[in-house]
């Protein structure tokens, strides 16, 4: 049976997000193998609602919320189900878009309780998982696959990675971050979009085949197609003709 890729779309513009050009490369890349099927869930188009901050998911033995008239129950059985599970998301004010936010909260109950441990105790805290998934499939992969604007994506995605290390704890997941994105996608012309497609459908290829993705593939994924001084020309000229498009809003 074929193995499954969840993606779940987290920018607003659904099937107009730029991130998605970079995630739909690596999912084809994965399809190549023959190994797995994919489906895409745009997180936009759900109906969630928020947590209503009772933590009595962390009472129940499988985590689950008091909500039950929504998507989230059925979102959460797909999210469980599946083999690797890719969060495609535009990063917003260095953190993740609001919606994906909203839905994260409902899952609470996926991840281990707090039960009052200390994150500076012996300096090797940081190493465990301070939640971790409880009941994840076996084997399951997490992908974070984000695009933005900057390029200096140590410093800009250092808060999506605390976060994340303390969630579902280091080395638990990867981070592909996309730097360029919006000017790539509006001004990049075919020749860099299909460049930087080449670059995720081999990611994608390497993840089906060796179960894994090497530092040096995320680092080719990574690396800006333009150069610092062509990107601030192109970003000026950009911001200067935001209105010229009409599948701007
Ligand atoms: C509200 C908002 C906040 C943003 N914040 C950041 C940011 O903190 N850092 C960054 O590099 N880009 C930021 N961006 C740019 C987006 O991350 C970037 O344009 C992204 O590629 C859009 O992806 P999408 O087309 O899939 O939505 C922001 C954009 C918006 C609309």
């Amino acid at each position: 049976m074929a193995k499954k890729i969840l993606i779940m779309v987290a920018s607003p513009k659904n099937e107009r997000s730029g991130t998605l050009i970079p995630t739909k490369a690596f999912v084809e890349g994965m399809l190549e193998s023959g190994d797995y099927e994919a489906e895409y869930v745009f997180i936009d188009r759900l109906n969630i609602k928020p947590c209503r901050g009772c933590l009595t998911c962390w009472g129940r033995p499988d985590g689950s919320c008091f909500i039950k008239d929504d998507d989230v129950p059925a979102t959460r059985k797909k999210l469980e189900e599946a083999d690797v599970v890719i969060w495609s998301f535009p990063l917003f004010l260095f953190s993740i878009p609001g919606q994906m936010k909203v839905l994260m909260d409902r899952i609470v109950g996926m991840v281990h309780p707090y039960m009052g441990q200390k994150l500076k105790e012996d300096g090797q805290n940081m190493n465990k998982p301070m939640h971790g998934l409880q009941n994840q499939k076996p084997g399951q992969k997490i992908i974070l696959l984000s695009s933005c604007a900057w390029m200096d994506l140590d410093v800009v995605y250092e808060p999506i990675v605390k976060q994340f290390d303390i969630i579902l704890g280091k080395g638990k997941y990867y981070l592909i971050a996309c730097p360029q994105m919006r000017a790539l996608h509006h001004r990049g012309g075919e020749r860099r979009l299909n460049m930087l497609r080449k670059r995720y459908a081999e990611g994608g290829a390497e993840l089906a085949k060796t179960n894994d993705i090497s530092k040096e593939t995320i680092d080719l994924m990574q690396k800006p197609i333009f150069g610092d001084d062509a990107y601030v020309t192109l970003v000026t000229e950009f911001v200067t003709h935001m209105f010229d498009r009409d599948d701007n809003f």
